[in-house]
């Protein structure tokens, strides 16, 4: 599929009612472009992870709309969304998706069935490699450390080739070597493959490695760079 820009258009999302609501995103405005690499930061509670699942259509948001080119994508039917969440956004939610009773390789495997087609051997292999994971195919989830299972889950996130790619946190469990091996692999799909990619993080390090960086802070979107 060709690329698209992920637009996002006076978004808000309020949880609750009456004198208990909160205002989580507020008149939000947002763009990334094919071969954009964006980093979000913001302090804890700040409307990161609510900002990012209502762009990876994981929930809608109380007003506004989410746009990929252009196709309006928030009034779609549950079963639509379900479909442009596998095909064309790849997800890096903070906690993993791995399937507890299958091991790593088969994980892919599984996404293969799904997706009917054969497995993918060079892309499963260069992903793994990449991120210092080759030698864990056999392993259970159970298995792995919580660094190896984040890296596990961004390898399966990207193996399907999406358009789009949401990362929440993606370090947050890593040393400085496979961070910045992470950041780097999320960097070289934007660029050279053309993905947009928006990161979560509050890791200052990482961000040298993004084109645009954005601050969130009380539901308010603005731009540091
Ligand atoms: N499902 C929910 N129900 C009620 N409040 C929520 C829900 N999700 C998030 N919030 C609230 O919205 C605000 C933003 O949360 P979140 O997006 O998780 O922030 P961050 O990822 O930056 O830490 C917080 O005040 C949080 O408590
Ligand atoms: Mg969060």
């Amino acid at each position: 599929m060709a690329s698209s820009s992920l637009r996002l258009e006076n978004i808000e999302k309020n949880f609750g009612s009456g004198h208990t609501e909160i205002h989580a995103l507020k008149k939000l405005n947002f763009t990334v472009n094919p071969g954009e690499f964006v980093a979000i930061i913001g302090p804890s509670g700040s409307g990161k992870s609510t900002f990012l699942t209502i762009a990876g259509l994981l929930q809608t948001p109380t007003a506004g709309k989410v746009f990929l080119g252009d196709q309006d994508l928030t009034g779609l039917a549950e079963n639509k969304r379900a479909k442009a969440r596998l095909h064309d956004i790849g997800f890096i939610l903070q906690s993993n998706n791995l399937v507890p009773f299958l091991k790593v390789k088969e994980q892919f495997r599984f996404l293969d069935h799904v997706l009917k087609r054969p497995f993918q051997e060079t892309v499963y292999q260069e992903l793994l490699t990449s991120l210092d994971i080759a030698d864990l195919s056999d392993k259970m989830p159970r298995e792995l450390s919580g660094g190896e299972k984040q890296r596990v889950t961004l390898a399966k996130a990207l193996y399907n080739d999406p358009q789009i790619i949401l990362a929440d946190e993606p370090t947050a469990a890593l040393d400085t070597q496979h961070a910045t091996d992470v950041v780097k692999l999320l960097a070289k799909e934007a660029h050279t493959k053309g993905k947009a990619c928006i990161m979560v993080t509050h890791d200052i390090r990482m961000v040298t490695f993004c084109d645009v960086v954005y601050q969130l802070e009380d539901g308010r979107l603005s731009r540091e760079n």
